[in-house]
């Protein structure tokens, strides 16, 4: 395989590389972590090569064992990497040939490192795909049992950060659930698109010794092959496709974490994280900071920051491979990584976040219900212009005279519409005002049900 330099290509080199060169151009510190699915592509392509009959059965077998050997090395930890392994495929082949001799070189016929590294990739993020799912899975899950468990508590829900209705508490939790599920779904779809083989695409133009790639699919179990090789060997939308979804993801998370943060101040105090995902001050001894959540809200900007990197990367690149490329895999490493923590840590947060239901009903107060008291009007019959006003000509009243709103008495209102009359007492209840809003989708009880069970289906579905 190699030449006197070492090199998998060193054949028409005469020059040394500066070692400095060396180090840049190497990715053996990071692309390590492809060598479980390297020697699976590996594995399978041999017995594509022995189908295409490059390769004996004798050495089909020989080789399959060589790579079972690596697998075992790298599993066991007593892997030695050379100075000259370059990449994880350099390193696995240099070794192979150590382990079985000349018959490792048969094993690239017709393939290049270019179709092998995004096959690599490609098995890889397959599988942390479904890793991640699962993870997520476990976040919404937590989300919906607590909804489903606290869903008589109310509490104010904001718009502008200034109160604005009164909400169930569940119906907050919900509307983040609800965000997830959305990233559950992209990633599924992220998924089907990552699960397309290209090897047998060779360096650009194909495999021209008749090695079978519907074989080579089946062998790795790929939903479909890529339809032209040089697109094969230089697309990776999918790796743009899966940063976008972990940035979206975090995007989401990242509001939620905030929302957490505003509500776990003394100023708020609706909820208090559990100290198992808090830390304390080395110098305000009283101090108790949700760094889980700043943290969570904070790896938004990194993960954004991999996926505009790698765009930026793909943007304007000459056709099919280009060194550029090999950026990828620490994008997809790192935030891979960054998404299996943070998904973890939220499902831990949530999980264990106490709430304090008393703080929560004292913060609702009568103006929140203003809407409620011009929706009054108009089941009587005004105009919801005219009730708007009406209702705002009750909260200037009430400023003015500095009462609270369900203080007004009905003589006062009536000096506002005539149609106010006794009943109105009703409008002041906050358990009476989230009934109203039965429409789907609302935070009526029994629309908040009806969340929970749509999520619960989107969940089994998307799990089956
Ligand atoms: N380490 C390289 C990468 O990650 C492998 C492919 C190298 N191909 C090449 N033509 N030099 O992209």
């Amino acid at each position: 395989m190699a030449s006197e330099s070492g090199k998998l290509w060193g054949g028409r080199f005469v020059g040394a590389v500066d070692p400095i060169m060396e180090k840049f151009n190497s990715s053996i510190t990071y692309d390590r972590h492809l060598w479980e699915v390297d020697v699976q592509g590996s594995k399978a392509y041999s017995r594509g090569l022995e189908k295409a009959g490059l390769l004996t059965k004798a050495e089909m077998d020989r080789i399959l064992q060589g790579l079972d050997k690596v697998a075992e090395e790298w599993a066991q930890g007593t892997f030695k990497l050379h100075p000259n392994d370059e990449d994880i495929h350099t390193a696995n082949e240099r070794r192979l040939k150590e382990l079985i001799g000349e018959t490792a070189g048969k094993l690239h016929t017709g393939r290049s490192r270019n179709d092998q590294v995004v096959t690599d990739l490609r098995l890889w993020m397959r599988q942390t795909c479904s890793k991640l799912s699962a993870l997520l899975w476990a976040l919404i899950k937590t989300m919906v049992d607590r909804a489903e468990a606290e869903r008589d508590i109310l509490f104010p829900g904001y718009t502008h950060l200034q109160r604005a209705q009164p909400i169930r508490w569940s119906h907050w939790i919900l509307s983040h659930a609800v965000a997830l599920t959305r990233d559950s779904e992209r990633l599924l779809e992220v998924q089907k698109r990552i699960n397309v083989l290209p090897l047998g695409s060779g360096a650009i133009a194909g495999n021209p010794l008749g090695v079978d790639r519907e074989l080579l699919r089946a062998e790795l179990n790929f939903g479909a092959i890529t339809l032209n090789s040089m697109d094969a060997t230089s697309e990776r939308d999918f790796v743009a496709e899966f940063l976008f979804w972990a940035s979206l993801c975090m995007t989401h998370l990242s509001r939620m974490a905030e929302d957490l943060i505003l509500y776990g101040t003394k100023e708020f105090s609706f909820v208090q994280l559990s100290d198992a995902y808090s830390t304390g001050s080395s110098l305000m001894p009283q101090k108790k900071n949700p760094d889980s959540l700043e943290l969570i809200r904070s790896k938004a900007g990194r993960v954004f920051g991999r996926c505009a990197g790698l765009l930026m990367t793909l943007k304007g690149l000459p056709s099919t491979y280009n060194k550029d490329l090999q950026e990828d895999k620490e994008a997809v490493f790192e935030v891979s990584e960054t998404m299996s923590a943070v998904l973890q840590v939220a499902t831990g947060v949530i999980s264990t976040l106490q709430i304090h239901r008393e703080n929560m009903a004292q913060a609702l107060s009568p103006d929140m219900l203003a809407t409620d008291l011009a929706y009054y009007l108009v089941r009587k019959g005004m105009p919801f212009r005219q009730a708007h006003e009406a209702s705002g000509k009750a909260v200037f009243m009430a400023e003015t005279k500095g009462v609270a709103l369900n203080q007004l008495s009905l003589q006062e209102l009536q000096t506002i519409s005539p149609l106010f009359s006794g009943d109105v007492s009703r409008v002041w209840d906050y358990g009476h005002s989230v009934e109203q809003y039965g429409a789907l989708g609302g935070t009526a009880r029994s629309s908040v049900d009806w969340q929970i069970s749509q999520v619960r289906a989107l969940l089994q579905a998307q799990q089956s």
